[in-house]
């Protein structure tokens, strides 16, 4: 395919995005976020997750050390484990040219569960990959004696990209073989003396592995209620160079692999080798045509029959573009690709190697699928049992003609803005009995969205800036056993709920964030989580996810209007607040619609600020909000301020309730505005410089 091709290829798919909005609809500051914090003096890098939902605790591997945190409140440090690297070793690190201070350290990359009592950790160890096992009983993390290289499981250089999973007393890994980071292979080790599994690595080729970044590794339990006697796999997300594109520059592309749990390598041939080592294109179309998106990330959300689980991965784009996308991958159709399509090969008489369609014959058994049924009956055990064409073609075929299409042909959220890094995914029972698949996506400067695809619709629901500054989230992680979120960053390990329904004030809020974990509780009058509810509760619960139909909210009490009195000369701020970002403000005067380009006025996201006030704005200012969802209006008056002439001087009682209410006293010189704000208490005016009254918002909650 070359790049015109590729690019129509792109644009046909391109999905409706028509309707869908992608600003989220409330976007939380982190000051209004309950959120728990964990940081230790000196230490950085807290990116690497294990969570022990049986032992209640989430292990965090840092830089120089691990921890073992109270899930239910990551700020309480249950244990710690130092891990750092002798001064000598670190010596020895910097004379072969690697920083003394950044990379001759022990980055904890890999941590798994080895089994019941043990887990598996494995860090950079001053450029010389170091395992070992961890217990933790008794309120303490224990490192064993023993140590083990780490080559293959953990990367050398701690920038450098890696992946592994631990399944059935294994660990399968991909990380870089030697020091200059070159010979990048996924590796199949035992990780208990039982497992009888040689260690397995890919094929040294370029047609295997062409320059990748791993991003994932996940596995599914293929094995279960099995008809052809199928295996369990372990499945790969990375993207590597391309050779399938007529592309002058070197192009990058997203791929899933995939290898067979019984895999035992070849006899002769591809001995110690995976012998199901299979690789497709990841495809996410983007809303404009552009080169290929690049996986970033990926969330495999289980379903109890495997066949209906789904990968969801985060993409970003390769080039000039500020969009991020989120695709989503039906187990089932990832696995056809490998066990029904085409192959792909390299077309020999070109120079750089190009790849094309395979049409010749393939042999049987089927190169690349794991020893079935079908297998066993013709006498073939395992993989050592394999034919030598069978092993000769997968080796030198390992990439598919067909790419990977998402479900539904395109993305489940695009967004503009900060790049997406990180995906989890929660699947929640609504009211309405269907389960929907709620998203929340990490971004580069620290803020989670959280996102539901209603049929096509995207919506996103909030967005919360959840690290104290804005840095990447390296690492996010949920647990329905807490109903929480963890995320991790280079400075810091966070927590947060994934609900927060009391964030919604009114029946009409609760319904219109349509969020699945929400519901508005008309009889305690407040927004409530529904999981917290029992079965047979005969509450009376409003929730409309997919319609966003708030007629069965009780009518809205109709707004007192707050009387001021107005001082001539004054600027005068009347406050309003929309629920919601994707309501429109309307602010009315006497009845009549306030202009916004009237220069008199100043609109801001807080409310509405009348200039050097005179008689004239005696009178009634109502502030109105409107929200447009699927297409129906939902109008609500938020506040009414009747202002009344007065003398200049006020009683000691109007001067307190104008001073509670935020109405501007005094003037300022010049240029400036002197602003009081209820946010800053008493005895705290400041005068602000005029042409800084669009970030009016920012000012209130600064200090004078
Ligand atoms: C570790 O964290 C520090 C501090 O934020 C950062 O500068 C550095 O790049 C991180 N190192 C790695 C290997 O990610
Ligand atoms: C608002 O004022 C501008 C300029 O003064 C004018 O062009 C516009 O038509 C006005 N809009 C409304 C709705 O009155």
């Amino acid at each position: 395919m070359n790049l015109r091709e590729a690019l129509w290829f792109l644009f046909l798919f391109f999905p409706a995005l028509a309707g869908s909005s992608t600003v989220p609809r409330i976007s939380v500051p982190q000051q209004d976020v309950s959120l728990t914090l964990f940081r230790e003096e000196g230490i950085y890098n807290y990116t690497t997750f294990l969570l022990r939902e049986d032992l209640g605790v989430l292990v965090l591997g840092a830089r120089d050390a691990v921890y073992a945190l109270d899930m239910n409140d990551i700020s309480r440090k249950r244990a710690e484990l130092p891990w750092s690297v002798a001064e000598d070793k670190r010596t020895l690190c910097s004379y072969k040219g690697k920083h003394f201070e950044t990379e001759c350290r022990n980055y904890i990359r890999v941590l798994q569960k080895a089994d019941d009592d043990r887990m598996y950790v494995c860090g950079t160890n001053a450029f010389s990959p170091t395992c070992a096992y961890m217990t933790y009983s008794d309120g303490q993390l224990k490192l064993d004696e023993k140590r083990d290289a780490g080559k293959g499981k953990c990367p050398f250089d701690p920038f450098q990209s890696h992946s592994s999973i631990a399944l059935d007393g294994d660990l399968y890994s991909t990380a870089s073989l030697n020091f200059m980071g070159f010979d990048l292979a996924l590796m199949r080790t035992p990780l208990r003396s039982l497992s009888i599994k040689p260690t397995l690595r890919t094929y040294e080729s370029m047609s295997t592995l062409n320059e990748p970044i791993f991003v994932h590794m996940d596995a599914v339990r293929e094995s279960e209620g099995s008809h052809e006697g199928g295996d369990d796999e372990v499945y790969m997300f990375f993207s590597e160079t391309a050779v399938e594109y007529d592309f002058p520059d070197k192009l990058m592309v997203s791929r899933v692999a995939r290898v067979c749990k019984e895999d035992l390598g070849g006899h002769r041939m591809l001995s110690k080798k995976w012998t199901t080592f299979l690789k497709a294109r990841l495809d996410c179309p983007g809303p404009e045509p552009s080169l290929p998106y690049i996986v970033q990330n990926v969330f495999l959300l289980q379903h109890s029959d495997w066949r209906k689980s789904i990968f969801y991965a985060v993409f970003t784009p390769q080039g000039s573009s500020d969009l991020s996308a989120v695709c989503a991958y039906s187990v089932t159709d990832i696995g056809d690709v490998f066990s029904k399509g085409r192959y792909k090969t390299p077309v020999k008489d070109t120079s750089p190697v190009k790849w094309g369609t395979y049409h010749g014959e393939i042999p049987d058994p089927r190169p690349g699928a794991c020893i079935n049924k079908a297998a066993r009956d013709q006498g073939i055990q395992s993989s050592m049992g394999l034919p030598d064409k069978t092993l000769q073609f997968v080796r030198d075929h390992p990439l598919m003609d067909e790419a990977v299409r998402p479900l539904s042909g395109g993305p489940q959220l695009v967004k503009r803005g900060p790049m997406f890094t990180r995906i989890v995914v929660d699947h929640v029972m609504a009211l309405d009995g269907r389960g929907y698949d709620v998203m929340f996506i990490g971004t580069e400067n620290g803020f989670v969205q959280k996102a539901v695809n209603y049929d096509g619709e995207m919506v996103i629901i909030e967005e919360v800036q959840l690290l104290p500054v804005p840095e990447p989230i390296k690492t996010l992680r949920l647990s329905r056993v807490t109903g929480q979120l963890y995320a991790g960053s280079e400075t810091a390990a966070v927590q947060m709920a994934l609900s927060e329904c009391g964030r919604y004030s009114s029946c009409l809020d609760c319904v219109l964030a349509r969020d699945p974990y929400c519901a508005w509780d008309a009889t305690a009058a407040l927004c409530t989580a529904v999981s917290s509810l029992d079965s047979t509760s005969d509450r009376n619960l409003i929730q409309s996810l997919r319609d966003a139909d708030a007629s069965m909210c009780p009518s809205l009490a109709s707004v007192e209007p707050q009387s001021y009195t107005l001082i001539p000369g004054n600027n005068i701020l009347l406050q309003c607040r929309a629920d919601s970002n994707l309501a429109q403000v309307l602010w009315f005067f006497n009845g009549q619609t306030l202009n916004r380009s009237d220069t008199k006025y100043l609109f801001y996201s807080e409310g509405l600020m009348i200039l050097e006030a005179s008689e004239a704005d005696s009178g009634q200012y109502s502030c109105k909000t409107e929200e447009w969802v699927k297409g129906t209006k939902h109008p609500r008056t938020v506040a009414v301020y009747q202002l009344q002439p007065g003398d200049g001087l006020l009683s000691q009682r109007e001067a307190e309730q104008n001073r509670h209410n935020g109405v501007v006293r005094q003037k300022c010189s010049g240029l400036f505005l002197h602003l009081y704000y209820r946010e800053l208490g008493v005895g705290c005016p400041c005068c602000v410089n005029r042409a800084a009254l669009t970030t009016v918002a920012v000012v209130l909650n600064s200090q004078c």
